[in-house]
């Protein structure tokens, strides 16, 4: 078996760390500097030579330059002749871009896709990609780990503690492209029902109208499910419908932190009970929101 070596870059730390406490793997050294005019220098201080290398690097909180580090850190690490590279990306920034919503638009996440195939890796590894069409953009081997396990435990275990009756909880899908992200929840909730919403964006980060399609929510623990929340806007809409149609509670969760803005604060005056993300985006976060941690989901 060859020796293991985990790399992290700007983001996920933390993450990186309890990886390789967990796989008993070395933890690779960089260093990343900035010349004057911002240009970055990204190299691996540590001997890769013959060993497995894994990057974790989520593509977040200013994408372009998370993905440069990624990129020259590949090329650095190449040079030394290691046996293979995967990349865990866990969130992988410009996902909501897998289609053309309007004229002209580019399909940003197809270009990010091949730029990331000319780094010739052996494995790219996320979490709960936005779409599963995107894979199709990769040459490069693709994989993807649903988050539902994780939120559907650690629902079981709100359920129990609060004593709610399981027939009382309705999963809720935001929109339309969180329907399946839905209906693993509703596998992991047995007695859980499904609602999904109808959701119109007509700009970037700008949510116009929400409906409810099946409207027996009245008295009902609702649990949001999304992949992403950014401006919070999407959650917050979703609520004040939901509340409005007679739930008793709104839960919410996402795999994904994005968080930009004021968005913390929106969604803290929001009458949200309980919400919850993982940690493929490392925030600083309030104590009131929770961060189950995936780990435990990867596997080298
Ligand atoms: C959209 O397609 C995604 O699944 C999320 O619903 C969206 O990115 C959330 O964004 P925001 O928090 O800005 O509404």
């Amino acid at each position: 078996m060859k020796k293991k070596i985990i790399y992290s870059l700007s983001s996920n730390k933390d993450l990186a760390r309890k990886i390789s406490r967990t796989e008993k793997a070395e933890l690779g050294r960089v260093s990343i500097d900035h010349f004057a005019d911002g240009e970055i220098l990204v190299k691996t201080l540590s001997d890769v030579k013959n060993k497995d290398v894994t990057i974790v690097e989520s593509t977040a909180k200013n994408a372009h330059e998370r993905l440069f580090e990624l990129l020259l850190l590949i090329d650095s690490i190449k040079r030394g002749k290691p046996h293979s590279i995967n990349l865990y990306i866990p969130y992988f920034g410009y996902s909501r871009q897998e289609r053309v919503s309007w004229i002209n638009e580019p399909i940003s996440c197809q270009v990010v896709a091949n730029i990331l195939d000319t780094a010739k890796v052996d494995k790219i590894l996320t979490f709960d990609l936005h779409h599963p069409d995107i894979k199709k953009f990769f040459n490069t081997k693709f994989v993807s780990i649903p988050t539902a396990s994780l939120f559907g435990k650690y629902y079981r275990e709100y359920i129990r503690k609060h004593k709610i009756n399981p027939k009382d909880v309705v999963v809720v899908s935001p929109d339309h492209g969180s329907n399946t992200r839905a209906d693993q929840l509703v596998k992991e909730l047995p007695g859980s029902k499904k609602v999904i919403l109808n959701k119109h964006r007509p700009a970037p980060n700008f949510v116009e109208h929400l409906e409810i399609n099946n409207k027996n929510i009245s008295g009902k623990t609702c649990i949001i499910i999304d992949d992403i929340i950014d401006t919070g806007g999407t959650i917050v809409s979703a609520t004040n419908l939901l509340y409005k149609y007679g739930a008793k509670d709104v839960l919410a969760c996402a795999s994904h932190a994005v968080l930009s803005g004021n968005s913390v604060n929106k969604l803290l005056n929001a009458n949200i009970s309980d919400l919850v993300f993982t940690n493929s985006i490392e925030t600083d976060l309030v104590k009131s929101i929770k961060i189950i941690d995936i780990s435990s989901l990867i596997e080298l």
